[in-house]
C-alpha cells in the first residue's frame, strides 16, 4: 500500500534475528540435496522426499500463528527449529545461510545488522567450529561488499542445556572474537532463569563482550526472569534484553528499564504464537509510550509465515496505529541500542 512506502524505505537496523531461524524451506531443500541428508520436519517425523513435501508439512505443523497459543505449540516450535540444523553441515552450507539471510535483509533495506547464532545445536551434531565459523565469516565479508550490509555476531547458549556446556563454547569460540560483539541466552526458558548462567556472563562481561538474553513472552517465571536481566546478572544487568514484552505490565520492571537506558527487541509475529492481536498491541504501545527505546525485529522468519523485518514493521505499525515519524523513532532506536562502531551509526542515520 502507498502509506507503507516510508516503512519499506526507510534504512533499517535489525538486533533479534537467529541465523537459523532464517533457514527458508527453499534453501533447506537445496542444502540436504547437496548433502543427500534425511529430511523431517520434527525428529522421528516422516522423511520427506520433495518440496512440495516439506511445505505441505510446515503448513501443518505450524497452525495458522494467531493459533499457536500453548505450551504444545511452544515445543513443536523448538522441535522443528531444531530439526532444521540437521540441514547445516559444512562451511558452504552455513555461508549460504548467512547469504540468504544478508540477501533479504538488503531487499528490505537493512543496512546493519547482529544475528544470532546457536555454536551448541551444530557441535552437538560433530560440525567443527571452523566450518561454522568460517561460512559466517565469508558470508559476513561479501554481503558488506555485494548487498552494503554490514554485520556483528550475537553468540547465544541455549539456556536448557547446562551452564558447564556454555562455558566450555564460550572458550572455544574465543578464536573467532573479532566478528562476535556480543553473548546472548535463547531457548527453551522453562525452569532456566538468567541466574544460572551468572558466572558465563560476568566473564564475558569483563573480556569485553555486550550481553543481552531472551525473556520470552508469557513464561512461568517471566517477571522474576525480566528482573534478572535488568538488574542482577553480570552485576547489574545486561546491555539490552530479547522480548521482555511482559514488562509492559509491570512499572516497575519499565522503570529499571528506563533508568538503566536498555534496548529491547520486540518481533511482534513471534508473539502471536502465544498472545492475541488484541493484548499485543497495547502491549507494545505501552512501552513505547513509556519512551523505553525498543526496536523492532524478526525473530525466526523462516518459522514465521515468511515474516522478515519489513512484516514485523508493518505489523507493529498496524497493531499500535505507529505514524512516520512513530516508524522513525523505531528505527533510530535501532541504531542507538546497536553495538555497531560509532562510524557505522553515522552512516545508517
Ligand atoms: N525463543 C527462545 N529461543 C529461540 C527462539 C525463541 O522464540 N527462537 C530461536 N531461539
Ligand atoms: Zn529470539
Amino acid at each position: 500500500a502507498a502509506d507503507d512506502k516510508f516503512v519499506i524505505e526507510i534504512p533499517k537496523v535489525e538486533l533479534h534475528v537467529h541465523i537459523e531461524g532464517t533457514l527458508t524451506l527453499d534453501l533447506r531443500w537445496k542444502l540436504t540435496q547437496r548433502n543427500g541428508t534425511t529430511l523431517r520436519l520434527i525428529p522421528n517425523g516422516p522423511e520427506l522426499k520433495s518440496l512440495d513435501e516439506l511445505h505441505a508439512s510446515m503448513a501443518s505443523i505450524m497452525p495458522e500463528a494467531s493459533r499457536m497459543n500453548n505450551d504444545e505449540e511452544r515445543d513443536i516450535f523448538f522441535e522443528s527449529y531444531f530439526e532444521g540444523f540437521q540441514a547445516l553441515k559444512t562451511k558452504e552450507d552455513f555461508y549460504d545461510l548467512a547469504m540468504n539471510y544478508f540477501e533479504h535483509a538488503a531487499a528490505m533495506n537493512v543496512r546493519y545488522c547482529e544475528p544470532f547464532f546457536d555454536p551448541q545445536g551444530h557441535t552437538s551434531r560433530g560440525v567443527p567450529w571452523s566450518e561454522m565459523m568460517n561460512g559466517f565469516r565469508e558470508a559476513q565479508t561479501d554481503a558488506e561488499t555485494k548487498f552494503n550490509v554490514k554485520s556483528r555476531w550475537i553468540m547465544c547458549f541455549l539456556r536448557d542445556l547446562s551452564p558447564e556446556s556454555a562455558m566450555e563454547h564460550y572458550k572455544a569460540a574465543l578464536p573467532y572474537r573479532d566478528i562476535i560483539v556480543g553473548i546472548g541466552l535463547d531457548s527453551c526458558e522453562e525452569d532456566r532463569p538468567p541466574s544460572l548462567f551468572e558466572d558465563l556472563f560476568g566473564l564475558a562481561r569483563d573480556d569485553g563482550f555486550k550481553l543481552t538474553m531472551h525473556c520470552d513472552v508469557d513464561q512461568k517465571d517471566t517477571p522474576e526472569h525480566i528482573r534478572q536481566v535488568v538488574s542482577v546478572v553480570a552485576g547489574g544487568g545486561t546491555d539490552r534484553i530479547d522480548h521482555g514484552l511482559n514488562a509492559a505490565d509491570d512499572q516497575t520492571l519499565m522503570d529499571l528499564i528506563l533508568k538503566r537506558d536498555m534496548g529491547m527487541t520486540i518481533c511482534p509475529w513471534s508473539y502471536l504464537r502465544h498472545t492475541t492481536y488484541a493484548e499485543l498491541g497495547p502491549r507494545i504501545r505501552t512501552l513505547y509510550d513509556a519512551g523505553i527505546e525498543i526496536t523492532i525485529n524478526s525473530d525466526d522468519p523462516a518459522y514465521m509465515d515468511d515474516c522478515w523485518i519489513l512484516h514485523n514493521m508493518l505489523l507493529a505499525k498496524h497493531l499500535c496505529s505507529f505514524s512516520d515519524k512513530d516508524v522513525a523513532v523505531l528505527a533510530r532506536n535501532a541504531i542507538n541500542v546497536s553495538w555497531a562502531e560509532q562510524s557505522v551509526k553515522e552512516e545508517i542515520l
